[in-house]
């Protein structure tokens, strides 16, 4: 770990360890070592040694607990470093997952999307708060999935244990399916329970896909977008995800992203909403959802 050049992220959110800086990365991405192979990690496998505490977020009218933990302890890394192909940034809470999970309160307020009997996967999720927000508001399953099992374990569980441990007693969790991934977005459909089945589309597949600050690196993203196709219900999944509009010095971002998906033409894409709340880069929410 200690060979690899470590980089500056963008800022977080809420997080006043991180940095408030824009830039991504100095120099152009280097080679990526070997992706770790995919797992499922268990609930039960909850890390019990790295100090884990919550703050509360207050997102519109919803309130969540956000986890906090030390990447050094996790990672012995110092905080707001991301090692390309080795920690993917998932410990910190980044401003889109927050805009997502707005965005998916108005959305379920006017009856554009409802979670009850749906089955959702969160791609990238870090401390997870949208997909904790789609088990909150009924959805059958979530599945989370991160680059690192060390922040599934470490954060992404205990952030969903503590989240749901001050739920209000009107809402009933126990027969929710939730598990956990880690793997590499070229790999980690090998083992996710809802694929479609390539030739009719027809089985399996995820209603709802939710995923915020995923598309910042170019060299990821065509391996995220065959995952999106690869795991989507077809013909009415959705995917709503949250991102920034230009990823400086390295050249991802929402317009760059869906010029892709454009291309392919198999996904349309609707924009659900815009900040620009002039402490940062414009990041919008999109939805996409099959021709
Ligand atoms: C910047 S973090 C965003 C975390 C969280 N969604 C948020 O907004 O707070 C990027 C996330 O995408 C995941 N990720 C990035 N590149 C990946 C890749 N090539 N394969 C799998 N996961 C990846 C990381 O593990 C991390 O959770």
């Amino acid at each position: 770990m200690a060979t690899n050049p470590t980089f500056q992220l963008f800022s977080a959110s809420n997080d006043k360890s991180s940095s408030q800086g824009l830039g991504f990365f100095d120099s152009p991405e280097p080679p990526r070592p070997p992706p770790p192979p995919p797992v499922e990690v268990f609930s039960s496998e909850v890390s019990s040694s790295v100090a884990f505490s919550v703050d509360k977020v207050n997102i519109g009218q919803v309130t969540l607990l956000k986890g906090r933990v030390n990447t050094k302890e996790v990672f012995g890394l110092p905080n707001s470093d991301l090692v390309p192909g080795v920690y993917e940034g998932g410990l910190k809470l980044w401003e889109g997952s927050i805009d997502l999970v707005k965005a998916l309160e108005k959305e379920t307020q006017t009856g554009n999307v409802s979670f009850p009997g749906k089955r959702v996967l969160e791609l990238g999720c870090g401390h997870g708060l949208p997909g904790i927000y789609a088990c909150l508001k009924g959805a059958d399953a979530v599945h989370f999935q991160d680059f690192n099992a060390e922040v599934l374990r470490c954060l992404t569980i205990p952030n969903l244990n503590a989240n749901l441990s001050e739920k209000p007693p009107s809402v009933s969790v126990g027969d929710k399916e939730v598990r956990f991934f880690a793997g590499e977005w070229s790999e980690v459909h090998q083992l996710l329970p809802l694929v479609n089945d390539g030739e009719t589309g027809t089985k399996g597949g995820y209603d709802i896909i939710l995923m915020a600050e995923t598309i910042y690196s170019i060299s990821a993203q065509k391996s995220l977008y065959e995952l999106i196709k690869t795991c989507l219900a077809n013909p009415n999944g959705a995917v709503y995800m949250a991102a920034k509009k230009y990823y400086f010095g390295v050249g991802g971002g929402t317009r760059q992203f869906l010029s892709m998906v454009e291309k392919d033409g198999v996904l349309a894409s609707t924009l659900v909403s815009e900040v620009t709340d002039g402490s940062s880069n414009v990041r919008e929410v999109w939805k996409l959802s099959y021709k």
